[in-house]
């Protein structure tokens, strides 16, 4: 691994040189597991034209505020060329930008001036399935035997209906009739979203065309959406009613898709530094480990949907469980499994925000609480990934009607469910305002201007009306806001290696722990960890809770001191006991007993 001083004496470019260059320097710990990732959603960080859609001439102008919040990486949702019936994951062309977000050239600025500040872009890859609209698809519905007929998934129906029962992931049969050829094909998720028929090797090779090609550019890595879709069932039957009951979901998770990984690995990945992470619903533990595994030439991470999916299905919305997250920030840690990379994330475009849904609505603990998930991120085991607007404590959008979302999976279960009468629009509404997609999708708050600083214009999704207060502008150099803790807490994981590549110990108080979501606030929700290498150890202290909380050292350990903690004068250890105010949260360096 090249350290931040070699780049300093050698220069950003040796960091970011071609994938093969620095492959052949040998670095012996890769570039991405020592990074911290962002991710921008294109279309709500900065409108660079007054169009009131975001777009690269406005991410171009926004590279100082990454290069200062310290990020090492940038994940750019789906850009590419789109009828935008799923906000740019369907794609129509692979090689063109987005008009709406630009042209190449607005791309090339983009990528050279994050590159400049020694920042890795990551292209979002959405492989599953093209737009019904991508050339490969309209040539594919045109006969049953034109050459691209089987870039896809075509089959006959039966009795008079859909090939089988599937159901696509925001409602609705999987299974689109298509009249001019007589046959159905198959969409996972909306019907202008075909799937691609990974077992088609000319599919593949296509695909792996598209990567060369931006890998060339000078891009850093990809991360590929709908990972765990890819592999359709061999043979075509029915879901089992475990199925049903479950997730759902219908593609297989297993040797099949371990092999494409392989095969794409092969042929794109093998001997480059090019990172490449999965987003990997439905898989669990063994299934990430087997597709991540670097011995077995694969993916190099993935995005993991145990704890989003703990409290939100679709558009319903539940309470969470300290329990459960820290059941699976242990499990995240592969701590026993050293050829496992994990990932962390408490936020990305397709879930609401997470001070909204694991912190405090209260206006005095709202960025306390930001602060507390910020060190809690910054401190486990992998890649943490942050989502715009994170980093100032951004919080859910005050929905309460229908027209004010945009998002297809909004509109498609408001006719599945309300329009339909199978659930009251009350329930649906008060759910969906928890559980949407668009509440990460609002416009970037900049400033406390109108619409935020994020466009001249008329904004594509409204602005959240608390960016009067919560914007970066407000935060930026101010000791004690969000954005300014972010910055401390990725300096600190940086200088602490425990922070990022030790193990994880569990060592909360047990049997205190409960709903978050209990009415009136509650009390006990402590949660405390250890992290620790050969060159030192650290205790994180978190109180997810709105009441004061103690905390007992295990027994032998020795709080040193404090390395950061997210109010002023963070407690020292009397006798042993530590006394958290709410949502207070504090590293110690220690010596571990
Ligand atoms: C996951 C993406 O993150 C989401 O936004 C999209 O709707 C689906 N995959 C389908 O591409
Ligand atoms: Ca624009």
């Amino acid at each position: 691994m090249i350290s931040r001083r070699d780049v300093a004496k050698l220069g950003a470019s040796l960091l970011l040189a071609p994938a093969g260059v620095r492959a052949a320097r040998g670095a012996a710990v890769p570039w991405w597991k020592r990074a911290v990732a962002y991710e921008i959603y294109p279309r709500s960080f900065q409108d660079g034209n007054g169009d009131g859609i975001g777009d690269f001439r406005g991410m171009a102008a926004r590279v100082d505020h990454l290069a200062d919040l310290g990020v090492d990486a940038v994940w750019v949702a789906a850009c590419f060329d789109s009828p935008n019936a799923d906000n740019g994951y369907d794609v129509r062309d692979y090689r063109r930008i987005m008009p709406d977000f630009g042209t190449m050239a607005d791309f090339d600025l983009f990528l050279s001036r994050a590159r400049a500040r020694g920042i890795h872009v990551i292209l979002d890859m959405v492989f599953n399935h093209t737009s019904d609209e991508h050339e490969w698809f309209v040539r594919s519905r045109q006969s049953r035997d034109d050459p691209y007929r089987d870039f896809y998934i075509w089959r006959d129906g039966r009795d008079g209906g859909p090939p089988t029962d599937w159901q696509a992931a925001f409602g609705g049969p999987a299974w689109q009739f298509d009249a001019r050829t007589g046959q159905y094909y198959l969409h996972t998720f909306v019907a202008k979203q075909p799937d691609l028929n990974w077992e088609n090797p000319q599919v593949r090779a296509a695909l792996y065309d598209i990567l060369r090609f931006w890998a060339a550019k000078g891009v850093s890595g990809f991360r590929f959406d709908a990972i765990t879709s890819l592999a359709k069932p061999s043979a075509m039957r029915d879901l089992t009613p475990a199925q049903r009951a479950g997730s759902g979901a219908f593609a297989e998770i297993g040797p099949r898709l371990e092999g494409y990984l392989h095969d794409m690995y092969t042929h794109v990945f093998a001997g480059t530094d090019l990172y490449t992470v999965g987003e990997a619903w439905g898989a669990p533990h063994a299934a990430i480990a087997a597709m991540t595994d670097d011995r077995r030439g694969g993916l190099n991470s993935a995005f993991r949907f145990d704890l989003q999916l703990q409290d939100i299905r679709g558009w319903r919305k539940t309470p969470w469980r300290l329990e459960a997250m820290r059941a699976f920030n242990a499990d995240n840690a592969f701590d026993d499994d050293p050829h496992v990379w994990p990932l962390v994330y408490l936020e990305d475009h397709d879930f609401p925000r997470a001070v909204s849904r694991y912190g405090s609505a209260r206006p005095e603990f709202r960025e306390r609480s930001a602060m507390l998930l910020a060190t809690m991120l910054l401190s486990l085991k992998g890649t943490p990934f942050i989502y715009q607007g994170q980093e100032i404590g951004m919080a859910n959008y005050p929905f309460t009607a229908i027209d004010q979302y945009r998002d297809v999976a909004a509109h498609q279960g408001w006719r599945d469910e309300v329009l339909s009468g199978r659930v009251p629009a009350a329930t649906y509404l008060a759910n969906l305002a928890q559980s949407s997609r668009d509440n990460a999708r609002t416009p970037m708050q900049w400033d406390g201007s109108a619409h935020a600083g994020f466009t001249t214009g008329v904004p594509w999704l409204a602005v959240n009306p608390d960016h009067v207060r919560v914007n970066v502008a407000a935060q930026q150099g101010v000791a004690g806001s969000v954005l300014s803790f972010y910055r401390r807490m990725i300096a600190l994981r940086r200088a602490r290696s425990c922070l990022a590549t030790g193990r994880y110990q569990d060592v909360s108080p047990e049997g205190r722990q409960g709903d978050v979501d209990r009415p009136g606030g509650r009390t006990g929700g402590l949660y405390a960890y250890l992290r620790r290498d050969e060159a030192g150890a650290a205790l994180v202290v978190l109180n997810f809770s709105d009441a004061a909380a103690r905390y007992a050292l295990p027994d032998g350990m020795a709080a040193e001191r404090v390395l950061i903690g997210n109010l002023p004068h963070p407690a020292a250890a009397v006798g042993g006991v530590l006394v958290l105010r709410p949502w207070e949260s504090v590293i110690y360096a220690v010596r571990p007993g």
